[in-house]
């Protein structure tokens, strides 16, 4: 089997591509506007890796979607800070780039296996998130945090429309809130902060000796999935695409790593100051509360609960989640504090 996947060199592209490389005998053919995350797969034989941005390229990528089998098609952005600062960057790169990419799967007959989000359901009252049941809530224009929510959901159903009416094969994941190494380059500039996911935002605070905030008191809560657990859920589908996964969507996160954002702070420092690794770092950060105004601007509006129900990707691919919360954190911010180049001397 061939697979394309576009924007190889983030965080569920790099992961997915050492997995396929290591385990199955497939060709990946890839491409990003940057590399350095792909270590574990250049020099591979099956691995070919081009530079490249998906509004620009777009030659090489109806090349590659006509040559491959099954076309992942993973660049977006995904930070919610962009979301509220330039949403039309965020539409013009989440939403049109990529329905280009959709079209070229329906032109060529392709296997389309597509990353929605679990914002999609936004504010839904629902205690779990059910993918085929649940009902989508977003909040006003004005609040353009939505326009991430709002334009995932519009492809979704764009790509269940061409499933529908013109024989698309497709499957839709939601990843919940996946965390691990690479995740998100640490912000290094003040000037950046809330540039990157709160798992990030936290370690890149807890390094440089800065407080670390809770936006509106940290009390919404979050499910955290380790990487590896979400890339084993990923690989069956992908190895099932044709068959009972096609024409589903899946929920892929891990409802019992619930946390409020409150209780990550307090357990993420604990994690760190037991880390020996800490000591080359600066002092013991506080934990202060910021409005989401302050931090975001006004443009945010936040939803409290986001538990995903999984017993759609346990009865049809047989998959469950591993990883705890404490096991996924002290990983990701080992991966940080040991793995990144020059961290310890910051
Ligand atoms: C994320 C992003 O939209 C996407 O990465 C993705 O589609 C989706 O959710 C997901 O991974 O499932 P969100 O969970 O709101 O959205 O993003 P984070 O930036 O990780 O924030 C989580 C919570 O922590 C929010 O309530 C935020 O207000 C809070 N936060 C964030 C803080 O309290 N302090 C910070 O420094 C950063």
């Amino acid at each position: 089997m061939k697979i394309l996947i576009l924007g190889i060199n983030g965080f569920i592209g790099n992961s997915l591509a050492a997995r396929v490389l290591k385990d199955t005998n497939w060709e990946v053919y890839g491409m990003d506007i940057r590399d350095d995350k792909l270590d574990e797969c250049h020099g591979a034989e099956r691995f070919r890796f081009v530079e490249g941005d998906i509004c620009i390229n777009r030659e090489w990528i109806e090349y590659h979607v006509k040559k491959c089998d099954v076309v992942l098609p993973l660049v977006a952005i995904a930070t919610p800070s962009t979301y509220v600062r330039e949403p039309l960057r965020v539409f013009d790169l989440d939403f049109e780039a990529n329905l280009q990419i959709v079209r070229q799967c329906v032109k060529y007959g392709k296997r389309l296996i597509f990353p929605s989000t679990s914002e999609v359901y936004g504010m839904s009252p629902d205690k779990e998130f059910d993918e085929d049941e649940s009902t989508l809530v977003l909040g006003p224009i004005r609040k353009q945090r939505w326009i991430y929510s709002a334009s995932k959901q519009l492809l979704d159903r764009v790509i269940w429309a061409y499933g529908f009416q013109e024989g698309l094969k497709f499957t839709l994941i939601r990843p919940f809130n996946w965390i691990g190494p690479k995740l998100d380059d640490l912000t290094l500039q003040p000037e950046k902060e809330g540039s990157s996911r709160v798992v990030t935002q936290f370690i890149s605070s807890l390094i440089h000796g800065s407080p670390i905030q809770l936006v509106d008191g940290g009390t919404q809560k979050r499910c955290f999935t380790y990487v590896d657990d979400g890339i084993d859920c990923l690989m069956k589908i992908i190895e099932n695409a044709e068959g009972a996964c096609n024409g589903q969507i899946f929920n892929i996160g891990n409802p019992n790593n619930e946390s409020t954002i409150r209780d990550l702070a307090y357990k993420l420092r604990e994690i760190f100051l037991s880390n020996p690794a800490s000591r080359h770092c600066s002092g013991t950060p506080e934990i202060v509360e910021v409005s989401s105004g302050t931090f975001y601007g006004q443009g945010y509006q936040d939803m409290d609960r986001r538990v995903p129900s999984i017993k759609k990707a346990q009865e049809i691919i047989g998959w469950s989640p591993q990883v705890d919360l404490d096991t996924a954190l002290k990983r990701t911010l080992d991966y940080y504090l040991d793995m990144h180049p020059g961290i310890k001397d910051r």
